[in-house]
């Protein structure tokens, strides 16, 4: 497995799979990798001959300085965990070559509507960092395909959106969240959780079932709901940072024609922001959460 840093090895591997008729798919990374970024890069190999996997904590997607620098960066273990995946190529650039004039001066990809609506109103810039950083990946690696979890919800959405706006010719493929046995969303932040935190954790995504049961129910008083399940989550120790219900192909309110809803959520667990979602299929026939899977 080669790991390299800069931008043209990738490139001349690229040409050379692409010479032999070669499919290459893509995953791309922050890194701490766990068994939810593994089941990407078994999806990856499923789907073509050649799998890259890109390593780089993105310091525009990050809008608190502590955050960015509290992130955990652990190469040596992913690289191994690549290693022992069959990847035989892993992209780590530093931000000096992503962004060899700093971020300011950066010409950046922004979606609009997608980028500054839920995640994005508490986390400004941040989607916009995501779809530069995504877009240069792309140019750089050329895949035929690229692997996300649906653990970031909106982040997908908006890739796709992207990728369909700019006309790139990569297919985008979701993969279901994996889940810890409690049910806990795996992410690289989770690390971070004290014990006790580490506990209090799966209540994220136990709230997000309950809702679900509400919505299948019949309850249509959202903002009512919501609020309920801020209690819970404040009951469980959890500080609620944002509990969205929306129609989840537009991510708009739902209306009339909304076939299936999606729940977003954050809360904070002492100083790391946990997100998970559910997608609650509301067709009469179905009453199944078809998305993030159960535990
Ligand atoms: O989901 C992530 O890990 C990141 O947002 C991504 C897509 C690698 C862009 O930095």
């Amino acid at each position: 497995m080669q790991v390299v840093a800069e931008i043209s090895p990738i490139r001349e591997q690229v040409a050379k799979w692409r010479r032999e008729g070669k499919k290459v798919a893509f995953v791309p990374t922050m890194g701490h990798l766990h068994d939810g970024h593994m089941a990407l890069v078994r999806k990856a190999r499923e789907l073509a001959d050649h799998v890259i996997v890109s390593i780089f904590v993105n310091p525009l997607q990050f809008e608190k300085v502590d955050d960015l620098n509290n992130y955990p960066r652990t190469l040596d273990e992913d690289t191994s965990l690549l290693n022992s995946e069959g990847v035989e190529l892993v992209f780590t650039p530093t931000p000096d070559i992503m962004y060899p004039e700093g971020l300011e001066q950066h010409t950046s990809v922004d979606v609009p509507g997608l980028s500054s609506i839920l995640e994005g109103q508490s986390r400004p810039g941040h989607f916009r960092g995501v779809s530069t950083v995504v877009t240069k990946l792309f140019n750089i690696v050329q895949p035929d395909v690229a692997c996300f979890g649906e653990k970031d919800f909106q982040q997908l959405a908006l890739i796709r959106k992207m990728t369909d706006d700019l006309a790139l010719p990569i297919d985008i493929i979701g993969l279901p969240t994996v889940r810890e046995m409690d049910g806990l969303a795996m992410s690289s932040r989770n690390s971070r959780l004290t014990v006790d935190e580490r506990q209090r954790a799966p209540v994220l995504a136990k709230t997000l079932r309950w809702i679900s049961s509400q919505l299948r129910g019949g309850r249509t008083d959202f903002n009512d709901l919501v609020l309920d399940a801020h209690d819970q989550l404040r009951a469980a120790g959890l500080e609620p940072d944002e509990i969205f219900i929306r129609d989840a192909a537009s991510l708009h309110a739902p209306n009339d024609d909304t076939n299936q809803l999606v729940i977003l959520a954050a809360a904070f667990l002492g100083q790391v922001r946990l997100i998970d979602n559910l997608v609650v299929d509301m067709t009469p026939a179905s009453t199944q959460e078809t998305s993030s899977k159960e535990d």
